[in-house]
């Protein structure tokens, strides 16, 4: 991959750069140790203005285990975002320090502003209820390795689709893959955003929406849960009445396939039950661990620090 790139949707790379980075992954996977001290030296910078625990950790392991070292900040009380600076400014300061930068932001847009300046690569980490593409290559990831393929399944996305980016990154990036159907399991108040089902309708990609996930189950190969998205609701009693709209059960598991994955982009809060922890088509911690597997290999590929993969005979572009 030559020159400087960022990651703000998961759309910015094609099919086959996902592939190459998805291959890197897996070696990563089988090979750990290999890939140590590939990123001795390089300086990871995670700046969170939003909570996190999963995503700022993986990419602050990934570059652990790369060899490389990591700075950043956890709170934007605790960054001069809380005296006023501007997020062109604070990427500009941070690239004096570090060879890439991991960014979360409440408002949408804000990682690509920072992008728009940078002299080194922007990972949008997350920007309010728009886009979560590492979310997404962790997603991707994980139906390739469970399925074999990243196409010809049938996948019912649940719990809080207006606002949940990680669905919303999820559907753009699986609208480039063959034979897929989507099945929206919401409450009204929580549909899908138009621009969404726009562009499914656009390129002629099949989809129904329901409100019962009862009746959505027995025909899922996965079922994508989320969590109703409080930090976003206008006001706390909607937010309430909705929250526990869906809780997947045992029970409601039980008319699922037996083939059927559970994924979920964690946190969880009461959409699932923890029992259903112990049936083997829940893959939610294991979505987990793949998800540093693909961001290790994605700081590779955008510092276009292909030796390790290259040695490995692997070709990253
Ligand atoms: C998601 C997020 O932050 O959008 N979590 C994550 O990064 N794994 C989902 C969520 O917060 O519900």
């Amino acid at each position: 991959m030559n020159g400087l790139r960022h990651l703000m949707s998961p759309m910015d790379f094609s099919v086959e750069e996902l592939d190459a980075i998805f291959d890197v992954a897996f070696d990563i996977e089988a090979h750990l140790h290999d890939y140590k001290g590939a990123l001795d030296t390089r300086i990871l910078a995670t700046c969170f203005y939003e909570p996190s625990t999963r995503t700022r950790l993986s990419f602050e392991t990934a570059m652990l285990r790369l060899g490389g070292r990591v700075i950043g900040f956890a709170d934007a009380s605790s960054s001069s975002a809380a005296k006023g600076e501007s997020v062109a400014d604070t990427i500009r300061t941070i690239a004096c320090f570090a060879d890439i930068c991991a960014m979360r932001h409440p408002k949408e847009g804000a990682p690509m502003v920072a992008s728009e300046v940078s002299p080194i690569p922007v990972i949008n980490a997350g920007d309010g209820g728009h886009h979560h593409p590492t979310q997404t290559l962790t997603d991707l990831l994980t139906i390739r390795a469970l399925k074999g393929s990243l196409s010809s399944f049938t996948i019912g996305l649940c719990g809080d689709l207006k606002f949940g980016r990680t669905v919303h990154s999820l559907i753009h990036a699986l609208t480039r893959y063959d034979n897929i159907r989507f099945v929206f399991i919401s409450p009204a108040e929580l549909v899908v955003p138009d621009y969404i089902t726009e562009l499914l309708d656009e390129k002629n990609i099949p989809y129904e929406a329901t409100r019962r996930l009862d009746d959505a189950i027995p025909d899922l190969d996965f079922l994508y849960m989320t969590r109703v998205q409080r930090e976003r609701f206008f006001n706390e009693e909607d937010y309430i009445r909705l929250k526990d709209y869906y809780i997947l059960d045992r029970k409601k598991l039980s008319r699922a396939k037996s083939d059927m994955y559970i994924l979920h982009p964690l946190p969880r809060v009461n959409e699932i039950a923890v029992d259903v922890d112990e049936d083997p088509r829940a893959a939610y911690f294991r979505q987990v661990q793949y998800g540093m597997y693909v961001r290790m290999a994605l700081i590779l590929t955008l510092l276009g620090e292909t030796k390790a993969g290259i040695n490995r005979g692997l070709l990253i572009r």
